[in-house]
């Protein structure tokens, strides 16, 4: 049941986009930070749950190393699993043509690859340098679009990296443009410390010249996250990645805490008059669900609020 206290809806603004494009992450995102393996059953429960509260796009896994992110060594498993539904897409990260070749045979049809604008985290998250990231992207790409799939671009540390500090939006406008140049189709820019603020949040769109192929993804460190998204869908941003409940984090990045939560994010917009199709009772009953099979309360405020 939603509280007391739900605002009015208001006419939506012109200077906001009519619909927003929720990118759910939580499978991928906030699992693979868990402290212990999430159990398989669980793991295709909060799936299908996702895509029953009217998730459309729900980044589902990893096909990384498996001694990386054990919390997610069994990808093959949870999609041999899955209860697809159509008009779902269900993403999964790929590192490199290993990671593809995996996906591949577990039948996918979006990947995202994730990049690092800084060279420490490339070398932390990837075990590779700035520049021989993209080298080992662009086999994976071009793979990949031959046979057909969607290809996402991540872009991680755009506005703070724990070892290198403040990023210069040119060096992050450079990065993404070698993911778009390569053929993704989208390029989702990452506050993987949840550091940013919405000055820097415009500037970096501002730098890319056009919001058209940019999602935006932000962890909520700071309690920036939904400040930023406004920030970002005034800029024109349309799609926006977020995490049930606030799950996530990076295991290479110590200093990263959960995700926006799915529900702030729902909340808000619903506030605005922006569509997005996801039945926010549904969704918080899916992470009050969550949170007792982690142990621990939903970070969300707004799940906090309706199921406290
Ligand atoms: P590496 O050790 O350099 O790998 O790791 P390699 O290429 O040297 O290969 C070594 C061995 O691993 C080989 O086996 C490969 O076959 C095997 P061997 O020949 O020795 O028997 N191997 C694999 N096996 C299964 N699946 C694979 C795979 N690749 C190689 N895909 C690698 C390089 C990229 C694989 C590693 O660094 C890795 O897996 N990193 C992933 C880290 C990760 O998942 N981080 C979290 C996701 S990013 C994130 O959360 C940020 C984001 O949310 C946005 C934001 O918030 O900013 C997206
Ligand atoms: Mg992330």
């Amino acid at each position: 049941m939603v509280a007391a206290g739900l605002p009015d809806r208001v006419a939506s603004r012109a200077d906001l986009p009519s619909h927003v494009t929720i990118w759910e992450v939580g499978p991928r995102d906030g699992l693979q930070n868990e402290k212990s393996v999430v159990d398989l059953d669980v793991k295709l429960e909060f799936v299908d749950r996702l895509a029953d509260a009217g998730l459309r796009t729900i980044e589902a896994t990893s096909f990384v190393h498996p001694k990386w992110v054990p919390q997610l060594a069994d990808a093959a498993e949870l999609l041999a699993g899955m209860s697809t539904r159509d008009g779902v897409r269900y993403p999964v990260l790929v590192p490199n043509e290993r990671g593809l070749d995996r996906a591949l045979e577990a039948g996918v049809s979006h990947i995202a690859i994730f990049a690092s604008a800084t060279e420490t985290f490339a070398r932390k998250n990837l075990n590779r340098t700035l520049d021989s990231q993209f080298e080992m992207f662009d086999p994976v790409v071009g793979r990949a679009r031959a046979e057909g799939l969607e290809v996402r671009g991540y872009l991680s540390m755009c506005f703070g990296d724990p070892w290198e500090g403040r990023v210069p939006a040119a060096q992050v406008v450079a990065a993404g443009r070698r993911l778009l140049d390569m053929g993704c189709s989208q390029l989702s820019l990452g506050d993987t410390i949840g550091v940013a603020t919405p000055g820097q949040v415009e500037a970096l769109i501002a730098g890319f010249g056009s919001p058209d192929q940019l999602a935006v993804h932000f962890h909520d460190t700071y309690g920036q996250a939904l400040a930023n998204t406004l920030a970002a869908l005034q800029c024109g941003v349309s799609t926006v990645d977020s995490s049930a409940g606030g799950l996530g984090g990076c295991p290479y990045a110590e200093s990263a805490t959960g995700n926006l939560a799915t529900e702030d994010l729902v909340w808000m917009l619903d506030g605005l008059g922006l569509s997005h199709g996801v039945d926010l009772n549904k969704l918080a009953d899916t992470s009050a669900w969550m949170a007792t099979r982690l142990g621990r309360p939903s970070p969300s405020r707004v799940v906090q609020a309706l199921r406290g």
